[in-house]
């Protein structure tokens, strides 16, 4: 079976990263990990995906006179590896549309709302202060504008009464862990059906 190059991108923690490459493990997952990549080298998420025995590399963003220079450096890193499919989890740089269009139909995000409610930060803080009854999260293809490309799945969570923005992210995470590894394993069987038409 067609298994595509993948490239998991994150800032911090790395927990859905983690989940991302423990399904992965399955013999019929259809993205085998090639590369997790950071733009804080103090991420989390960086051992862990060593430990996996992933290659994590750190780009520090900051070491890069503007957004575009940093970017030609993610872009090298992931086409000298071959990489056909890219996963930001808990990526937070924004991405200039120049870098987005040459990932175009294969990049994809997980982001802690009910598209397109709440794009961009905050989102569990602005769930409860508008009296949602329902939270959640939405896997989703990565257009120029943020958060804003097609949505691939959602999962839903109750906002719970006297919910903190802490509590209600802990439920979303949860839900964000069981979404993602289906959510990305739909994206790439979407491309690898693009591929072979
Ligand atoms: C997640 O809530 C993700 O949706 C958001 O940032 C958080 C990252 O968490 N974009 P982790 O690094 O995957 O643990």
């Amino acid at each position: 079976m067609t298994r595509l190059r993948l490239a998991i991108l994150i800032s911090g923690r790395g927990s859905n990263m983690d989940t991302l490459l423990r399904a992965t493990k399955a013999p019929d997952y259809p993205a085998t990990p090639q590369l997790v990549l950071s733009n804080r080298p103090k991420a989390q998420g960086l051992e862990r995906a060593r430990q996996f025995g992933v290659e994590a590399l750190a780009i520090d963003h900051r070491a890069f006179d503007g957004r575009e220079a940093f970017e030609d450096a993610v872009h090298e890193a992931l086409t000298s590896r071959g990489i056909e499919i890219v996963a930001l989890a808990g990526f937070m740089r924004v991405l200039t549309p120049g870098f987005v269009r040459k990932w175009s139909g294969r990049m994809v995000n997980i982001h802690p709302s009910l598209l397109p409610k709440y794009p961009g930060l905050n989102t569990h803080a602005r769930a409860i202060e508008a009296g949602d009854s329902e939270a959640g999260c939405s896997v989703h293809w990565v257009s120029e504008g943020v958060d804003e490309g097609q949505v691939i799945a959602q999962a839903r969570v109750p906002v719970k009464s006297g919910d903190s923005p802490d509590a209600l992210a802990d439920r979303v995470l949860g839900a964000e862990h069981d979404l993602y590894p289906e959510a990305l394993a739909q994206a790439c069987r979407a491309i690898i059906a693009r591929q072979e038409r």
